[in-house]
């Protein structure tokens, strides 16, 4: 282990022969020229494929200047957005923060606590935020690349009108930053309220737009090196660049995912062992869904949290209908370890594993089960992090990236777009307005 993050498809073995691995490999090629070449369908939203060795340097350094002012002045920050302008910044904080980050007592959080709204419709959600952060000093950071998606414009409106009353219009003013694209109705509201604002570049998706100030801001907020993060993706920028199906772990990811899809495995499981992981499973859910379920196609991506699903899901996936796979993100080095005390007279009969570490038994559960899924007919593939480090969660998003744009390219959709969630948004508005 290098500090470099792992694609392991060991466990693939039986599932996927080399001459199946080998007969995608042109196909591979092909689609990493079209998306190199700027060719392919979704081009124009190309921005993030060298986003973490293009973007500036400045707007890394105004993101961490916002930020610090932030974790000085503000009890709590709310970030408003949904979809692409949310998944990314909370699971970054879940991951990259203590596990009761909001819990904390301030001298041990360092900055303020951080709330998420405007991803739901839920009165009772917001009714609860409010109670909780009623006495508390508050900044927003109202997210929306579009500037006019109904839920966080929604909830922008409601604690617009809080600050308003509670700061007077500079005051609340001064508080509202605004993470939107060029046009919109947001960046002309921000514009002439005269917010602080941050541009969401117009090529780059809100899914693919973690690496930018969307998800940058909140997560400089919570006190992580938002500079490492960008390191960490600059090197998956460079590894996930190699052509060669065989020396590029983020395209090996797309084929096996591919190989296995057209054996009529159309459902993906991402699974981990670490419950800080349940947000980035949401993220990734996004990403892949949103880039590849069209045109009657696709992997359907879930998730699992083990070892709790194991308790839940677990029968299914070892004995249900064989149509899913599995792929595990084992964190090598979780930032806590404890070791197992020895209980008196051995009442429990777990004395055997005093002086074990817990994250040793996860490990063996981690193994355990990857085992007998193999014997139950489920493939597993396996990604091996480190540590998570900001730099190891740079890496990760690019991997991901790069591995569902080429993914999008082998199934043949357009992995940059999402017809389909308009078709809701009109039944709603059409419904809420009726002309
Ligand atoms: O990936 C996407 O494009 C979507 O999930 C959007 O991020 C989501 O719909 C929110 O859009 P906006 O940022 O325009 O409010």
């Amino acid at each position: 282990m290098n500090g470099e993050i792992i694609f392991d498809y060991a466990d693939a073995g039986d599932f996927v022969k080399k001459h199946e691995l080998d007969a995608l490999e042109t196909q591979v090629l092909a689609a990493h020229e079209t998306l190199h070449r700027y060719e392919g369908p979704g081009r124009e939203y190309l921005g993030w494929l060298g986003w973490p060795l293009h973007c500036s340097r400045e707007d890394v350094d105004k993101i961490a200047r916002v930020a610090a002012q932030i974790r000085e002045r503000a009890e709590a920050l709310v970030v408003i957005g949904i979809g692409g302008s949310y998944l990314g910044a909370r699971s970054a904080l879940e991951l990259l923060s203590h596990s009761f980050y909001n819990q904390l007592p301030r001298e041990k959080r360092g900055g303020p606590r951080i709330f998420f709204a405007g991803c739901n419709l839920s009165a009772t959600y917001l009714a609860h935020l409010w109670d909780l952060i009623d006495q508390q000093d508050l900044v927003i950071n109202v997210v929306s690349k579009s500037g006019n998606t109904l839920e966080p414009a929604l909830a922008f409106r409601f604690f617009r009108n809080m600050l308003e009353k509670r700061y007077g219009k500079k005051g609340a003013r001064e508080r509202i930053i605004a993470t939107t694209g060029e046009k919109g109705s947001l960046r002309r509201l921000a514009q002439q309220e005269g917010y602080e604002t941050f541009t969401v570049p117009g090529d780059i998706g809100g899914r693919y737009s973690v690496l930018t100030a969307v998800g940058l801001l909140p997560v400089a907020v919570a006190g992580i090196d938002i500079a490492e993060i960008m390191t960490g993706a600059r090197r998956g920028c460079r590894l996930y660049d190699e052509e060669k199906l065989t020396d590029n772990p983020a395209y090996l990811y797309a084929a096996l995912r591919q190989i296995l899809y057209r054996k009529g495995k159309i459902i993906e499981l991402l699974a981990s062992y670490e419950p800080s992981f349940s947000l980035f499973t949401e993220w990734w859910k996004q990403l892949f869904g949103e880039s590849e379920g069209k045109d009657q196609k696709g992997i359907f991506p879930a998730g699992v949290s083990f070892s709790a699903d194991l308790h839940a899901m677990g029968q299914f996936i070892q004995d249900g209908y064989r149509n899913l796979f599995l792929t595990t993100l084992w964190l090598e080095k979780p930032p806590q370890d404890l070791e197992i005390p020895p209980l008196a007279e051995n009442i429990d009969e777990l004395n055997f594993l005093t002086g074990k570490t817990l994250h040793h038994v996860n490990k063996q559960a981690c193994a355990g089960t990857i085992m007998a899924h193999s014997s139950g007919g489920v493939a597993n593939l396996k990604i091996i992090i480190p540590e998570m480090t900001p730099r190891c969660y740079g890496q990760l998003v690019y991997f991901f990236e790069k591995a569902c744009a080429v993914s999008g390219y082998l199934l043949g959709v357009n992995p940059f777009d999402q017809p389909g969630v308009e078709a809701y948004k009109k039944n709603m508005f059409a419904l809420l307005n009726p002309k």
